[in-house]
């Protein structure tokens, strides 16, 4: 077994170990300092400084661009290189806008590094360890050094570089401030009302052709869509992500809210098919449990109890669209969503 350094013998099973004092390696202390170009010519130390405050002004220039070309390439607006409302446009608006961010951050990080390492105090310090606690001398004379440090930095004596970084500083936010210029109108009442009305007929969805009510067999579903809404109809895309809605048919006996199978038909009951946590389409049907799954994070509703949310992040139930049938026996719809359909909002309760 081999031995201690110290000589003695280690203990049985245990390895030998450096004594706790003497021996062991010599401390290799610190190799000699090498000051940097800065610190021993003047001139070195100019060109510096010129290098920091250059990258500083690139910094503002990117900010500029950044600005420049979010209203110069709009993917929907004014492009000067592409035609408006084209991937093209798309492309030149996130090239320019990206790069010009890209070039303000990068140069702002690049002059605070070549700062630091060109100019910025470069003493190497040997401190030996004491307790935890500082005497209240050397905490005053820590306080003193952090003063003077501040002093030897020379922030004070560089009023370029200073003035630079605030200017670039003071310039980043404002490119982040520019696109709430471009925020769209106030929605209005426009998120409380969809295409329903009473007696419009519920379509399919896929081909517009209306329902009958004997078509709706026990515990099928439905996508459909208000028949009078195609193409032609202004704002044809949102209308339709707002008026999407499923019906299903389920045995009236299995209700369990007087009020949703009163707005329903013999037991066929339509709801919004747009999730009311942050709006996917609620599109999976149990027909077992009754129950209505959102794909997205599983928020599942339960179309026996008035689509209530019995699983999942959502907080509300599924909006119920009223349903009447016509004289012909299609099913119509009794009037709009009695409230605002998809993801809950400022005003909506939040009580499951
Ligand atoms: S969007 Fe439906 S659960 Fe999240």
């Amino acid at each position: 077994m081999t031995d201690n350094l110290d000589g003695t013998h280690p203990a049985k099973g245990i390895s030998a170990v450096a004594p706790k004092e003497g021996g062991g390696f010599p401390n290799p202390g610190l190799p000699p300092h090498v000051h940097r170009q800065a610190d021993t010519d003047p001139r070195a130390e100019k060109r510096a400084e010129r290098v920091v405050a250059a990258m500083f002004v690139i910094s503002v220039l990117g900010t500029v661009l950044f600005i420049a070309a979010y209203f110069l390439f709009t993917p929907l607006g004014t492009n000067l290189l592409a035609e408006s409302g084209t991937l093209h446009a798309v492309r030149w608006s996130n090239l320019f806008t990206g790069l010009g961010l890209a070039i303000s951050v990068f140069f702002i990080g690049a002059a605070a590094v070549h700062w630091a390492k060109t100019l910025m105090p470069d003493d190497e310090w040997v401190e030996e360890r004491h307790p935890s606690r500082s005497s209240d001398e050397a905490r005053e004379a820590a306080a003193e050094i952090i003063t003077s440090g501040l002093d030897e930095s020379g922030i004070a004596r560089r009023p370029v570089i200073v003035s630079a970084m605030a200017v670039a500083l003071a310039a980043l936010p404002v490119a982040v401030l520019a696109p709430l210029s471009t925020l769209g109108p106030l929605p209005g009442n426009k998120l409380h009302h969809t295409f329903w009305e009473k007696g419009m007929r519920l379509a399919r969805d896929h081909d517009g052709t209306p329902i009958r009510a004997d078509e709706v067999a026990l515990n099928s579903i439905f996508h459909v869509m208000p028949e009078g809404l195609t193409q032609e109809t202004p704002n044809f895309m949102n209308e339709r992500a707002k008026a999407a809605a499923v019906i299903v048919r389920i045995d009236p006996a299995l209700g369990q809210n007087e009020e949703s199978l009163s707005n329903g038909y013999q037991g066929i009951l339509a709801f919004s098919k747009i999730c009311t946590h942050v709006g996917c389409p609620v599109a999976l049907y149990e027909q077992q449990t009754h129950h209505m799954l959102c794909p997205c994070h599983q928020s599942t509703f339960d179309v026996t109890d008035g689509a209530k949310v019995i699983f999942g992040p959502a907080h509300r139930p599924l909006p119920q669209l009223p349903i009447e049938v016509d004289d012909e026996g299609y099913l119509v719809a009794g009037g709009d969503f009695p409230e605002p359909i998809g993801p809950s909002f400022w005003n909506l309760h939040k009580d499951k």
